[in-house]
């Protein structure tokens, strides 16, 4: 909860921050023609009829008098993937505009593109708000795109996830479903694994096979003794025979060490290019699977799963043993 440590200003300003907001960038141009922006999300919605939207400026801001005199501005909302032009319009830089691609609107704003809406306003009222300005502004024309929004929450940027109703987990002892973990996984993983399968198939790879193949993928060279246990952890049992008719079929070459009694293993180029199709095969069948999600899901699925993967020192590949 609140930190007892935090001054009044500051435990107020956290408590502030508990509540999410988009980001958006607020421009305008100065009487001197200068471009000015600031980022801002205290942006809000304030009337349909006539079209109103509101925003609030820090009267200690250098772009103060700026906004104060304008008879104009343009609010950018701002699309996920912006994040940094957010903190380029929130910085100190001398020329935030720098490099941007601008259109321009009434009296010559600056209008930025490729952001998830846009409005331009005409400045209507300003209002006292303590150590800010409030500004309302009639909105005069605006566009909108479906980019994910940016957003902001405790002093952080992020991204948009929409409640899914969340199936509940079976009620039987005896059985996984939709509601856990394991059979999502199980199931999602059923389908990249059934077009790996079919690409062994087509190249005449075995289960084991083609874990010796993948294991030296990761970590070429490893000597045979290490390679049996290792590549025998994705289930099949690997044998020293294996190891022979790869080497047979000129996908693995076996070189002896000369102060060890087992050879190392290295992938050939054929058992290389073996390898890169079927993992062509699987990263097509993975990229169909989460074209299935809107992009910004499926790019927080796999943060979300790569959170979960970094946290277990027992995955694939493991640890060599001591
Ligand atoms: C996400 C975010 C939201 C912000 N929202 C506001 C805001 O609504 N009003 C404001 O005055 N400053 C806001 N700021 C701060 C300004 O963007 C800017 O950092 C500040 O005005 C800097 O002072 P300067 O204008 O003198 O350069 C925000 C900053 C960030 C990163």
């Amino acid at each position: 909860m609140a930190d007892p440590q935090a001054t009044p200003q500051r435990a107020l300003r956290d408590a502030m921050g508990s509540f999410a907001t988009g980001v958006t960038i607020v421009t305008t141009r100065s009487a001197a023609g200068e471009d000015i922006g600031r980022t801002a999300n205290s942006f809000s919605s304030v009337s349909l009829d006539p079209p109103m939207i509101l925003w609030s400026l820090a009267r200690s801001s250098s772009s103060h008098a700026a906004f104060a005199e304008a008879r104009h501005f343009a609010v950018h909302v701002l699309a996920a993937d912006q994040d940094e032009l957010s903190g380029r319009f929130a910085g100190k830089s001398a020329d935030r505009f720098a490099g941007l691609e601008t259109e321009r609107g009434a009296e010559g704003i600056p209008l930025l593109r490729h952001c998830a809406a846009r409005f331009e306003c005409r400045t209507v009222y300003r209002y006292d708000g303590g150590d800010h300005v409030i500004f309302v502004g009639e909105v005069t024309g605006f566009q909108r795109s479906d980019a994910a929004p940016l957003l902001f929450h405790g002093g952080r940027y992020g991204r948009l996830v929409r409640q899914r109703a969340t199936p509940a987990a079976p009620e039987r002892p005896e059985t996984l479903g939709a509601g856990n973990l394991a059979w999502l996984l199980s199931r999602s993983f059923h389908e990249l694994r059934a077009a790996s399968a079919e690409a062994r198939a087509k190249l005449d790879l075995t289960d084991p096979h083609y874990a010796v193949l993948t294991l030296l993928g990761h970590r070429d060279g490893l000597p045979l003794a290490h390679v049996l246990p290792l590549a025998s952890q994705r289930g099949a049992e690997v044998g020293r025979c294996d190891c022979a008719a790869l080497a047979e079929r000129g996908l693995v070459r076996m070189d002896p060490q000369p102060d060890a009694p087992d050879p190392a293993l290295h992938l050939t180029e054929a058992g290389r290019d073996t390898l890169i199709r079927v993992v062509a095969a699987i990263r097509a069948a993975e990229a169909d699977l989460l074209g299935r999600l809107a992009e910004e899901d499926a790019r927080v699925l796999l943060d979300l799963l790569g959170a979960l993967a970094r946290s277990d020192s027992r995955g694939w590949p493991p640890a060599l043993p001591a």
